[in-house]
């Protein structure tokens, strides 16, 4: 039943974390769950993390360009590029917040976060495998130093020397470059692999190749896409959307919970998860700023930065297709053909104004966007996530998804639309800071 596991520990993973503010809840450790269930990891990634459960339509912590093209120019460096481009406002940095950071020093606590979910990820470990300090493993414990802990800061140093000899610093080899779900990398060849079927590629790590393939450009794709949805001029005649329906999480159980979903143009957004009557997580960008909010966590409102916010931006303008030509730069096509969920699709590559790496894939047939998948920078890696879009119908003369999945290193969750509003008023305190948590707002 190793399908059953992934969510059932991370769920429990989710909940210790989600407790453990204040650091009065034992993290247990959900050890022996297997290679390649990123579990247990993911939701103490989630919340703490805040990798965005409640994200809307984009749904993920955002990226920031390349994670395996070699071929990409003036890709991220690391994760010290904090401030958010657009507020100019100071972030909270993690050696601030947190009490023994030696090297991971000088990032935004949303980033430390986001690379601790990245390492976690990369071995498939939870969070606990390097923090069950004092034998309670609590959160304010997170602190203190294991053996792990110590090795994994060695490796970080490790990662940075190799990357700085060699690869100009770019984040060329990473935990996941050897470690691939394993904490204990092999080191000889496995002949089974290599004369074993090939294995499956996850198409979010196509590249596009030295000869590319020849294929439509990305203008005739979008225009398609554009097309397939009701052309553009319906489109822009689509200023505002107010939505209802549930969100289905590891941090609800897998059961499903009243979700609110607002959009404005330009480039406004806000989802608002009812995980229970007292607990709420909420995802919000304003055209500047984004935030997410989520009860009873280490961190009750985490203000976004680097690529974080970047995907909060890409998100809120993902509601707003038309304008995604314009929106997002840089445009590659020429992938080899792939497939998500079964069917064929083309890929056309973009890059947001803060520089995180966007992969669109589109149904080969209908023209209809299948997938989003974006690239987040970390301190020591990319992480990756994705939102599948499906269930598209029609209103006001335009076709509208009415179901996503969001995939991250840490998680899933499922949007489900019962009822989209297009261009009913929206009060502007529905987005950004007014809509956070009062008593909580830093
Ligand atoms: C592979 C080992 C490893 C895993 C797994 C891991 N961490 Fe860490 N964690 C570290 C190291 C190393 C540091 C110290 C970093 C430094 O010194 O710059 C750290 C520091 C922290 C801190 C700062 C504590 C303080 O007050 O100084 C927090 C919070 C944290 N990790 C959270 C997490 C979360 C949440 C997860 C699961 C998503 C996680 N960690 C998974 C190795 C790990
Ligand atoms: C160049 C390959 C390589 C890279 C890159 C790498 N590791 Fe490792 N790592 C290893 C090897 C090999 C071992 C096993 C070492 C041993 O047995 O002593 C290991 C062991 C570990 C262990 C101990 C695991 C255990 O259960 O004993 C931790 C923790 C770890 N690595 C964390 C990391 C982190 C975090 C990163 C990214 C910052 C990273 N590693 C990147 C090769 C690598």
């Amino acid at each position: 039943m190793p399908a059953l596991q992934k969510p059932l520990a991370a769920k429990a993973a989710q909940q210790d974390f989600a407790r453990g503010e204040g650091g009065n809840v034992k993290l247990t450790t959900k050890r022996g769950i297997g290679r390649g269930i990123l579990s247990a990891v993911g939701m103490a990634a989630v919340f703490l993390v805040g990798a965005a459960p409640a994200r809307s339509q984009g749904g993920a912590p955002a990226g920031q360009a390349v994670p395996n093209a070699k071929a990409q120019p003036g890709q991220a460096q690391g994760a010290g590029q904090a401030t958010s481009a657009a507020s100019g406002a100071k972030p909270l940095m993690s050696d601030q917040f947190f009490k023994n950071v030696q090297v991971l020093k000088g990032i935004p606590v949303d980033q430390f976060l986001g690379t601790m979910g990245f390492i976690a990820a990369s071995l498939s470990v939870n969070c606990t495998e390097c923090h069950a300090a004092g034998g309670r493993g609590m959160i304010r414990d997170y602190a203190a130093d294991t053996p792990k802990k110590q090795k994994a800061r060695q490796m970080m140093l490790m990662v940075k020397a190799i990357n700085q000899t060699n690869f100009g610093g770019a984040h060329r080899v990473t935990c996941w470059t050897c470690h691939r779900s394993d904490t204990q990398p092999p080191e000889t060849p496995s002949l089974m692999v290599q004369n074993g079927a090939v294995a499956e590629r996850d198409p979010n790590d196509i590249e596009v190749p030295d000869e590319p393939i020849p294929s439509p450009a990305a203008d005739q794709i979008l225009d398609k896409y554009i097309q397939a949805l009701g052309g553009a001029e319906r489109l822009a005649g689509i200023t505002s959307l107010a939505a209802k329906g549930t969100y289905a999480g590891f941090d609800t159980d897998l059961g499903k919970v009243p979700v609110e979903v607002y959009a404005k143009s330009p480039a406004q957004s806000t989802t608002i998860v009812h995980r229970s009557e007292k607990a709420e997580n909420i995802t919000t960008y304003d055209g500047r700023n984004g935030w997410i909010a989520m009860t009873n966590t280490i961190l009750p409102v985490k203000p976004l930065t680097g690529g974080e916010l970047d995907g909060a931006q890409l998100d809120a303008e993902m509601f707003f297709p038309a304008g995604i030509k314009k929106y997002l730069r840089d445009w590659r096509t020429g992938f080899p053909p792939t497939t998500v969920n079964d069917q064929l699709v083309q890929v056309v590559q973009g890059t947001t104004p803060g520089g995180t790496r966007v992969k669109l894939f589109f149904d080969a047939k209908s023209g209809l966007l299948v997938r989003v998948a974006r690239f987040a920078d970390t301190a020591l890696g990319f992480n990756p996530s994705q939102v599948d879009y499906s269930d598209y119908r029609d209103l006001a003369g335009v076709k509208v998804p009415f179901h996503w999945t969001l995939t991250w290193t840490d998680g899933r969750s499922e949007f489900e639309m019962s009822e989209v509003q297009p261009n009913v008023p929206i009060d502007a305190a529905k987005f950004g800071e007014s809509v956070l948590p009062k008593a909580a707002t830093p």
